[in-house]
């Protein structure tokens, strides 16, 4: 049953089409009812397709749909993971939650069992950096390399490419593909004696990181005993008896939970090629960051609420006004990878088509969410985005502060142009506007009405901006911690389950049936082009 707000939204969309977004974007004071900030981040709303009177139906909606009450039942460490009976409290990683769940920990303090893992993995961490922690041999570790895919990979992989600086101890590299080639490539220079591999996975049954992990280790044995190669590896799984037949040294494994989602682990010991590329300072203070997203998710009123006013204008766009994709365009070269991991983040979380009694839905849920660097989208696919007919809203993102005074004047031509985007595509290009320009160039009637519709830009495109001060660990934290919440937030309005992700499984089982094909080299069991496999295969 949707909530009575529902309809009102469905009457307010109608109307909002005859005004359009052009129709809204000079209102007075538009931009200071339409923003939030909180703990270091600024979100400038001001360009969706929605009215004041709709945002208050829509924190209506979030009223009616109980939002308050699932925040704190998802902080609060209930069973929100129907399918897999499980909680969902990656906020406690960051501190936040509560300090017993009796059915989960057996009594003990979730926070203290948290507290005891993350000092040990963030004392490891700082151990291989400063050299402390080293080979078998006894020299430092030069290479890190970070094995594990998905919520193993993506979350560690954005930390340490936006975090890190320019002056490290070492080098952290990330392998999640499962062809070899990236792993080919991050052994390039790197020597067994110097290197170590963190294998990341929370199940430890992965197919690509078990092949992954399997070639690491015949590639260390090449030059060490298998006793000296467990000096190299460290791990991160729910899974001991994996990590023992694996030979993971006991002070080199580092537990997580059942009730830390893949796509929601960054915040623990699956952070740990982060923190080591990082350092644990930066780490801590990224848990820190998250942590007052938190605490802004769980006191703050809805219509004041940043997590849950973009998850309500994401549900807002999607189901009342048409749009089916969410792009991403950091305007920062060091978030390059947080289009990926929103990936993973929005779609594995909301790709969903049932409610959580398994009813099916009747409106949209999950949508594409892809992106790139800003800049470099420019020069791609903006130009869809300005005169195609595709329907989206884009979340732009930048620091307002460039990594170094070095680097200000690229940076300061990268906002230039984050604002020119959002509002070009928000204002678009009028006829009047268009014509004029051209005839002040000079061209004559017959070229102006032959060029004129090439020229205009339809405009009433939405965006979001999200800026913070600079690009520090803090903030960092504070903004992937309100993509979570951003994204519970539209699941409780849909009513799906944002925590599991069945989903993955078919394909994967149907894999391990090819796979069993392919190495007997029966390719009648294979797709009808398997006929080309078995043609081509040397
Ligand atoms: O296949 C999808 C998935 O289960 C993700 O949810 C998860 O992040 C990834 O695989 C890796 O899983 P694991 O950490 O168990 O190796």
């Amino acid at each position: 049953m949707l909530a009575p707000a529902w309809s009102l939204l469905k009457e307010q969309a109608t109307a909002l089409g005859n005004v359009g977004l052009a129709g809204l974007l000079d209102e007075p004071g538009r931009f200071d009812r339409f923003s939030i900030s909180a703990d270091g981040l600024v979100c400038d709303f001001s360009r969706c397709l929605a009215t004041e009177a709709v945002l208050s139906n829509l924190a209506d909606l979030a009223l009616q749909c109980e939002v308050p009450a699932r925040i704190k039942n998802l902080i609060g460490g209930a069973m929100v993971n129907g399918t897999e009976h499980r909680a969902a409290l990656h906020s406690s990683l960051r501190g936040t939650g509560p300090v017993r769940v009796s059915s989960l920990t057996g009594g003990r303090s979730v926070l203290d069992d948290v507290a005891t893992q993350r000092d040990a993995f963030l004392a490891f961490a700082d151990a291989v950096r400063d050299g402390s922690r080293t080979g078998s041999g006894g020299q430092r570790f030069r290479h890190v390399i970070n094995i594990g895919i998905g919520g193993s990979d993506l979350g560690p992989r954005l930390v340490a490419d936006a975090l890190v600086s320019a002056h490290e101890p070492l080098e952290v590299r990330f392998v999640a593909g499962i062809d070899g080639i990236e792993l080919a490539r991050a052994l390039r220079g790197a020597e067994p004696a110097t290197t170590l591999f963190v294998i990341c996975s929370k199940t430890f049954t992965t197919l690509e990181t078990r092949i992954n992990a399997e070639a690491a280790k015949a590639w260390l044995l090449k030059s060490l005993s298998l006793a000296d190669a467990a000096a190299h590896f460290a791990a991160v799984s729910v899974n001991d008896p994996a990590m023992d037949s694996f030979g993971v040294a006991t002070d080199a494994r580092f537990r997580i939970w059942d009730w830390v989602g893949g796509r929601y682990s960054l915040w623990s010991a699956i952070g740990l090629s982060a923190a080591i590329a990082i350092g644990s300072q930066s780490f801590v203070e990224l848990l820190a960051g998250a942590a007052a997203m938190d605490r802004h998710f769980q006191n703050a009123p809805p219509r004041d609420n940043l997590p849950i006013m973009l998850g309500l204008l994401s549900v807002w766009h999607q189901n009342f006004c048409g749009i089916t994709n969410h792009i991403v365009l950091p305007y920062d070269q060091r978030l390059a990878l947080l289009p990926a991991y929103l990936q993973q983040l929005f779609m594995e979380s909301l790709g969903k088509s049932v409610r959580v009694d398994g009813s099916h839905v009747d409106y949209s849920t999950g949508c594409p969410v892809w992106g790139s660097v800003g800049s470099h989208s420019q020069h791609s696919f903006a130009q869809l985005l300005h005169q195609g007919n595709a329907r989206f809203q884009v979340d732009y993102i930048a620091a307002v502060n460039a990594e170094s005074h070095d680097t200000d004047q690229g940076h300061q031509a990268g906002l230039a142009n984050l604002l020119a985007q959002a509002e070009s595509l928000a204002r678009g290009a009028r006829k009047a506007d268009v014509e004029a320009a051209l005839r002040a160039a000079g061209m004559g009637d017959a070229d102006v009405q032959a060029l004129l519709p090439h020229k205009l830009h339809p405009g009433g495109r939405p965006s979001n901006i999200i800026l913070m001060r600079s690009l520090s660990a803090r903030n960092l934290g504070t903004m992937l911690a309100l993509y979570e919440h951003q994204v519970f937030v539209q699941a409780v309005i849909w009513g799906i389950n944002p925590f599991d992700q069945w989903g993955v499984e078919l394909g994967k089982i149907r894999a391990g049936d090819y796979s069993a094909s392919l190495a007997a080299s029966d390719f009648s069991k294979l797709p009808p082009v398997g006929k080309y496999i078995s043609r081509w295969f040397e």
